[in-house]
């Protein structure tokens, strides 16, 4: 197969050194923003198959060989965390549960100076049993996708029949003692939308933060209507109808989520607007594909070819300059609204959430 069968743009070499670049070792952009949050997608696989992400029968997915070892992955998060100011790994997929050797990747990770904060984002099936190991080798922080709490429709939405699996994953987290364990929830019009407030209801109930996240164009079948999206304002509004919710104080930086107390505290919610009310501007995150590909944004339709370097026997001073070359690049927003705007090539489950 190749790169083209799967939509991956063909190997772009590192661009020359813009001399507006300033001499700084971190990932800043000619906006002036500095990324310090590392997202690293581990696998392109997964073991849910939800409608707004991917088709029915999954996806091509990455070969093997394509993707980095576990010596290369930890390379660039050295490179990262030692080179180039990176404060934050994220660990996402597809889904990074299916990753062999992820509490080895997680427990590599955690040893290196200064200690990066490590979270994983992960649809919790098969967590259960992996919490304690995960919380061990030094996770942090935990998001789990679940946009429902009726069997029949995540048996619908994921194609799956798998909540009750997600729960117990919840549960498992939080007898690890994990903390905090946020939920993330994409509300579909008619499908979960009734769902805002019995879905937050259990989250305070349970003390799991809830985030409310809008749908992107990013799903792999191009299937995403803006019209058909239940907006930030939507899941207000919904909300509205069972608690009442008042801006959180607390400084929000360069998070997405919007965060609101909820009866006047102390639980929050948050909705993360990123179509209606981008925060494109306080972005401080760079992204690493499973095959080793450097990307700038979510929405970015080109890439930088890390591994090309790794395997090529590049140093690794020469590989943390192509990694700020990138970022230096990195536009201004994700122009969802522009008229000739373009999804990306590489769906969501290709580059993590
Ligand atoms: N829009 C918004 N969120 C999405 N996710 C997956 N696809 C999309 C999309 N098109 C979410 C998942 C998960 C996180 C990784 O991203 O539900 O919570
Ligand atoms: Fe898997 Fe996440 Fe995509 Fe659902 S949204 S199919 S859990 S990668």
């Amino acid at each position: 197969m190749t790169a083209l069968d799967l939509g991956i743009p063909a190997v772009r070499r590192a661009a020359p050194r813009d001399p507006a670049r300033p001499a700084d070792p971190r990932l800043i952009d000619s906006f002036g923003r500095v990324a310090t949050d590392l997202r690293i997608s581990l696998t392109d696989r997964c073991n849910l198959r939800c409608s707004y992400c991917m088709p029915a029968e999954g996806l091509d997915w990455m070969p093997r060989a394509e993707q980095l070892t576990d010596d290369e992955l930890l390379r660039l998060i050295t490179i990262a965390v030692r080179d180039l100011g990176v404060e934050e790994l994220r660990f996402t997929g597809g889904e990074p549960l299916l990753r062999k050797g992820l509490e080895g990747i997680i427990a590599a990770s955690a040893a290196l100076e200064p200690r990066p904060d490590i979270s994983l984002t992960t649809n919790g099936v098969g967590l259960a049993r992996r919490a304690e190991a995960l919380a061990a080798a030094g996770v942090n922080r935990l998001n789990v996708s679940m946009d429902t709490l009726q069997e029949e429709r995540f048996a619908s939405i994921t194609r799956r029949d798998r909540l009750s699996d997600v729960l117990d994953g919840l549960a498992g987290a939080r007898a690890a003692g994990l903390n905090p364990i946020k939920i993330n929830t994409v509300l579909l019009r008619g499908v979960n939308d009734d769902e805002a407030v019995p879905l937050l209801r259990f989250a305070i109930d349970n003390g799991y933060e809830l985030r409310f996240i809008e749908q992107m164009p990013l799903d792999a079948q191009h299937g995403w209507e803006r019209s058909e999206m239940v907006t930030a304002g939507e899941v207000m509004q919904r909300l509205r109808e069972g608690f009442e919710l008042t801006p959180d104080p607390t400084e929000r930086g360069g998070a997405p989520a919007e965060r609101w107390l909820v009866d006047g505290g102390p639980a929050v919610v948050g909705v993360i607007a990123s179509v209606t009310r981008p925060f494109c501007g306080a972005c401080d995150r760079t992204r690493l594909t499973a095959d080793g590909q450097i990307r700038s944004c979510l929405f970015a339709r080109t890439e930088t070819d890390l591994r090309a370097l790794l395997r090529g026997g590049s140093t690794d001073a020469e590989i943390a300059d192509v990694w700020r070359n990138a970022m230096w690049g990195k536009l201004a927003g994700h122009g969802i609204d522009d008229p000739g705007f373009l999804q990306p090539d590489r769906p969501m489950s290709a580059i993590g959430g």
